[in-house]
């Protein structure tokens, strides 16, 4: 039987590339992208993109059996800083959806599901520095509380009913393709978008704020790599990845020293609570040992890609805008 693979939440921040690198793996055809909002330019075209609100059990039931569906990342949920400006919407796309993909799963036998967790199961209690898998996990933001049940209920469904779910507790993702949407951890993003846009950024937290980062081809093949592991050497179903470790204040320095004139001031919102909530490093060496897993991506090797990709878009819009003439 061919893999066919379901993605949800695949117009976001990792949907998108993800769908991209998916698509190269199994084939166009066989990797159906779907979300709540119009498809993207970039994947609008390349392979089948569908409608599908993961809150309604029947479409995701009608959607994963249709096309035959062996594999799911489930990526739609929403984030840590949307989440506290809607906590009940929050819960209900996050555990509503979860539990839809999981029920899917377990009575259409779908071979695995995937699903991101993140460092805000975490909480203010949690030791905050080389944070191992097993911890104290008392988050205090809605977006916490629907990871920490989610990754219960994903262990809960291989246990009880041999659903082959893994996840991976991911820190700030940074990426250049597809904007984060509503992330405590957006502003390391934002810095880099607009410096290369030549505008200057007011930061959301404070210079001294630490948190662990990823790189996207690092989440990317995080992703991949525990979707390939052997199961049987998987002594977790839950992981923690990172990159590397950065304040606020390091990515404003990265991004100074490759654009000198970049301005960056601070002045932290309601996300500085949540950010200091969660651990400023953690530990990953569980993933390194079950499955192999090694980042590429330094803050420094991440910043001179990022700056690179960010600056050849820019000049791919501006051609474009040349040749249409406005
Ligand atoms: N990047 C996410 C957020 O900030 C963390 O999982 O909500």
């Amino acid at each position: 039987m061919t893999d066919r693979v379901l993605v949800t939440g695949s117009y976001g921040q990792i949907g998108t590339e993800l769908t991209l690198r998916l698509r190269g793996i199994y084939g166009d055809a066989n990797v159906i992208a779907t979300d709540i909002t119009p498809a993207p330019e970039l994947l609008e075209e390349g392979g089948p993109c569908r409608y599908l609100d993961v809150t309604d059990p029947r479409q995701v039931t009608a959607l994963a059996v249709e096309n035959k569906i062996t594999h799911i990342y489930h990526l739609a949920a929403i984030l840590s800083g949307n989440g506290e400006l809607n906590p009940q919407k929050c819960w209900d796309v996050n555990m509503n959806g979860l539990y839809n993909i999981l029920e899917t799963a377990r009575t259409w036998k779908v071979k695995q599901v995937i699903t991101p967790s993140s460092i805000a199961a975490f909480g203010p209690d949690t030791p905050k520095e080389h944070t191992p898998i097993d911890t104290i996990l008392r988050p205090t933001t809605m977006y916490g509380i629907t990871k920490v049940a989610g990754e219960l209920l994903n262990e809960y469904y291989n246990q009880k009913y041999g659903v082959d779910a893994r996840s991976l507790r991911f820190p700030g993702i940074v990426s250049h393709e597809t904007e984060p949407g509503g992330g405590t951890t957006d502003y390391a993003v934002d810095m880099y978008v607009k410096a290369v846009a030549g505008e200057s950024y007011t930061c959301f937290v404070t210079e001294e704020t630490t948190l662990p980062f990823l790189y996207m081809p690092d989440a990317l093949n995080a992703l991949l790599e525990l979707s390939a592991a052997d199961e049987s050497k998987l002594i977790h179903r839950t992981f923690n990845v990172t990159g590397f470790s950065a304040s606020a204040a390091d990515f404003a320095d990265a991004v100074n020293r490759r654009i000198p004139e970049f301005s960056c001031e601070f002045e932290p919102d309601f996300r500085q609570i949540i950010a200091e909530s969660w651990p400023r490093s953690i530990d990953d060496n569980d993933a390194r040992r079950e499955w192999g897993w090694k980042p590429s991506f330094d803050l420094e090797a991440m910043s001179d890609d990022m700056i690179a990709r960010l600056r050849e878009k820019e000049t791919v819009v501006a051609a474009n805008t040349e040749n249409s003439g406005v």
